[in-house]
């Protein structure tokens, strides 16, 4: 039996009403028996910033690299909007994935049943859907250079950005993408755009030549990235992962996201490399939304794209595949009761408060196993 490290960030807002939600997963866990779970707990963004004048301190660093993964709420809040770009709230979560080297983006877009209504899609169309968007993170459009504003001196300026992609950064995505759909559906769907980008000519013929090396087994699909998100939002159920850069994975992954509803069940795992002695990668784990501060403090915040994080953190860094489809499950059978966070309600749903949510959840994971 194994012990992993947790590193808990909760951070600002409705970070610490969902972690808190988590908590009472990860107890339930080292009460059942099996692997257990030792948490150490810092803060983050406007938090840190309030303590320490950093979005982060090296101290927390050091722990966010010491740890198994990093469980982190959300950051962020109208208390510092006036404060310096490095050292605001959101720089935290940039030095992280920036220094656990966390080059790949996975957001799973699930339709549970009992919310199969509550999509702007038809029923039939993202009823079941379970598919997988793995968005290059550290590479691309957002951080090549030259990356500036010039001005060009006749009353002009020019704005330019760069996309840069090197072999290696495309080689490590394919393989995770081809590696994920294995114990998927066993399709890959890669996307760029290679008609007009240079960077998405290299995209193609690296995809394919991973694939050749040793994932043939895995169906291998290109599409361009524009026809892409037409097929996203036509037929998502054609899909299992989707590989693409930063930017196109940005966009396409914020639509998959819309598809199944609201932005409270929307987990994202961060993942690094792999480590050449141990195996073990670097990761982070978080909701896909913000600190909502419009509702922090009101116990309306629905806790269960945190919980499903943390699922993902059991599925991803800890092999710990039984209870994360137990996790999913508990979810899934919690809504099916009917329970519903603010977010989630109809007309004439009875409304249940962030903590009622994860008891809930917690309920069904003892009914379940
Ligand atoms: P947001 O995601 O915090 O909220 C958008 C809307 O969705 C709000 O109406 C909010 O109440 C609702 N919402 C979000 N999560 C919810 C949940 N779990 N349950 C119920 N309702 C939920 O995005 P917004 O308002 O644009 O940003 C608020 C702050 O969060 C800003 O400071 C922003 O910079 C920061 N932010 C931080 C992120 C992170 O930590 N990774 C990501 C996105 C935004
Ligand atoms: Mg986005």
């Amino acid at each position: 039996m194994a012990t992993h490290k947790l590193l808990l960030l909760p951070g600002d807002g409705i970070g610490p009403e969902i972690m808190a939600e988590v908590k009472k997963v990860i107890a339930w866990l080292n009460a059942r028996g099996g692997d257990t779970f030792e948490t150490e707990e810092d803060l983050v963004g406007g938090a840190a910033y309030d303590a320490h004048g950093k979005a982060i301190s090296e101290e927390a660093m050091q722990k966010a690299l010491a740890a198994d993964a990093v469980i982190f709420g959300a950051v962020g809040g109208p208390k510092w909007d006036g404060v310096d770009y490095e050292v605001r709230p959101e720089a935290g979560l940039l030095r992280l994935r920036k220094d656990l080297e966390l080059f790949a983006n996975l957001r799973p877009a699930i339709c549970y049943p009992a919310l199969a209504d509550a999509s702007s899609l038809k029923h039939d169309v993202i009823e079941g859907l379970d598919i997988l968007i793995l968005r290059e993170l550290t590479g691309g459009v957002y951080f090549g250079e030259p990356k500036e504003i010039t001005d060009l001196g006749n009353g002009q300026k020019r704005g330019v950005d760069t996309q840069v992609y090197d072999t290696y950064e495309i080689e490590r995505i394919a393989k995770m993408a081809f590696e994920l759909a294995r114990t998927r559906r066993n399709k890959v769907t890669s996307m760029e755009k290679r008609n007009v980008m240079k960077t998405g000519v290299l995209w193609h013929e690296v995809v394919d030549d991973v694939h050749k090396r040793g994932y043939e087994d895995v169906e291998l699909e290109h599409m361009l990235a524009d026809a892409g998100g037409m097929q996203l939002v036509r037929w998502p159920k054609q899909f299992d992962v989707i590989v693409t850069d930063n930017l196109f994975g940005d966009m396409l992954s914020d639509v998959a996201a819309m598809l199944t509803g609201s932005l409270g069940m929307l987990p994202s795992a961060s993942l690094g490399a792999p480590d050449g002695k141990t195996g073990k990668r670097k990761a982070l784990y978080e909701p896909v939304h913000g600190s909502a501060p419009d509702i922090a403090g009101t116990g309306a915040a629905n806790p269960i794209a945190m919980i499903a994080s943390f699922g993902m953190a059991l599925r991803y860094s800890f092999e710990m595949v039984e209870e994360a489809d137990l996790v999913d499950r508990a979810i899934a059978a919690t809504l099916e009761k009917g329970l519903r966070t603010r977010d989630l309600a109809g007309q004439g749903d009875a409304v249940v408060s962030t903590a009622e949510m994860g008891d809930a959840i917690v309920a069904e994971l003892e009914n379940l196993s």
